[in-house]
């Protein structure tokens, strides 16, 4: 078990990256708190019967998925059509609320995942080939206190084809019931010299782009033990003009989004910002699960600087908030995707008003039950 008081200093640094933007300081801030009804104890009980086997209580979201089609849907009006100025194809979401990357990395049952109350689903992180990821056990694990997850997955999935060929078989499925469907792609972390790791990752978004409704390029994983995209933005520089240049020879335009990561500076964000932009990229996800060298939980050492991967959940939520609005009030011509610890409502409703297209979730859903329907029953309830 998890000492949760290990997780302190951790939240500290997350907190004091938070605060990064002055801008953003008269932006009331809050970090709405939520009952626990009774669903959510027995949810809680469930959690702990399977206390020892986290990644097979991971992959239980789809079963629950599948089994909550035996249900009446719940449809409230919060339908959104996100359009962009490029001509880049419409996305139409039932809800503003999307399925986080790696809660269903290979494509499976997704358009179940509307009876959750998903508006869409973002499936990967696909990279080239299959992958198994990190060998290590645990490779996730949940912290009940602070309501989060940590994980050093290390980018297992099944390879783009077998993701892609799953996305083409159900797409049709998913948008009568109301879903986008993205697919989140990734460079191979084992490819090195710099030809074949451009070939990698402009092959793996080829195949992506001609079967989702839109891409996301996950540029800052940060447990496979390799250095992150985004922190070599020369490298980054070449893979999205390889994929703007690509886009422009297709006939339909698809929106492409590049997920960044919640630990950048000001002026990191600004310059990724600030060369994406002209390339043609609609927008960005702020952020991926949060990398900290300060993680005391029993995830092994990655990589030579001794990061043990991230956290993702509740105490993301404050740097989610500020850096959405920062990102917005800077450029306020991208599309920005808030991502990391929301798991209300009413965060849903604070975040479309500073200038959000949607939000995406994940973390929420271990610890409500129904999370995703309730949330959009607060959205609702406010607006
Ligand atoms: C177990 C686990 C696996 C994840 N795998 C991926 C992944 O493959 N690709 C990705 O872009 N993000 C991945 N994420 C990050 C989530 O998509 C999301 O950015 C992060 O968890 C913050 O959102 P949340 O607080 O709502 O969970 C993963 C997160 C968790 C907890």
């Amino acid at each position: 078990m998890v000492d949760s008081s290990h997780t302190a200093f951790a939240i500290k640094e997350i907190s004091k990256n938070s605060q990064f933007q002055q801008v953003s300081q008269n932006q009331i801030f809050r970090n709405y708190e939520y009952n626990l009804d009774f669903d959510d104890k027995v949810l809680g009980f469930i959690r702990w019967i399977f206390k020892n086997n986290a990644e097979f209580r991971h992959s239980c979201l789809r079963w629950v998925a599948v089994l909550s089609q035996l249900l009446p849907d719940e449809c409230l009006p919060l339908k959104r059509t996100i359009t962009f100025s490029d001509g880049s194809k419409a996305l139409n979401l039932s809800s503003p609320i999307i399925l986080a990357a790696g809660a269903n990395k290979n494509a499976k049952s997704i358009s179940a995942y509307s009876n959750l109350g998903f508006g869409g689903i973002t499936v990967g992180t696909a990279t080239r080939n299959f992958r198994s990821g990190n060998p290590h056990r645990p490779r996730v694990g949940l912290d009940e206190f602070n309501r989060l997850i940590y994980n050093s997955m290390g980018l297992n999935n099944d390879g783009i084809s077998s993701v892609a060929e799953r996305v083409k078989k159900q797409i049709e499925k998913s948008h009568n019931r109301g879903m986008a469907v993205g697919i989140s792609v990734a460079e191979t972390p084992t490819v090195t010299d710099e030809a074949s790791r451009l070939q990698d990752i402009l092959e793996t978004f080829t195949i992506g782009y001609g079967v989702a409704d839109y891409i996301e390029v996950n540029v800052s994983c940060p447990n496979t033990g390799e250095e992150r995209l985004d922190l070599d933005t020369k490298f980054m520089k070449s893979v999205f003009e390889g994929i703007d240049n690509f886009r422009k020879t297709e006939s339909q335009r698809k929106s492409v989004y590049a997920k960044l990561s919640p630990d950048l500076t000001e002026k990191q964000l600004c310059s990724i910002l600030d060369l994406l932009a002209p390339l043609g990229v609609n927008g960005v996800i702020l952020g991926n699960t949060y990398p900290s060298e300060h993680l005391f939980y029993d995830l092994p050492i990655l990589n030579a600087k001794g990061t043990s991967g991230g956290i993702s959940g509740r105490p993301l939520y404050e740097n989610t908030f500020r850096k959405t609005i920062f990102a917005k009030k800077h450029f306020p011509s991208l599309s920005v995707v808030a991502c990391g610890g929301i798991d209300h409502g009413l965060k849903v409703r604070d975040l479309l008003n500073e200038g959000a297209d949607f939000v995406q979730a994940y973390s929420v859903s271990a610890f409500r039950w129904n999370a995703i329907k309730k949330m959009n029953r607060e959205f609702f309830g406010a607006v």
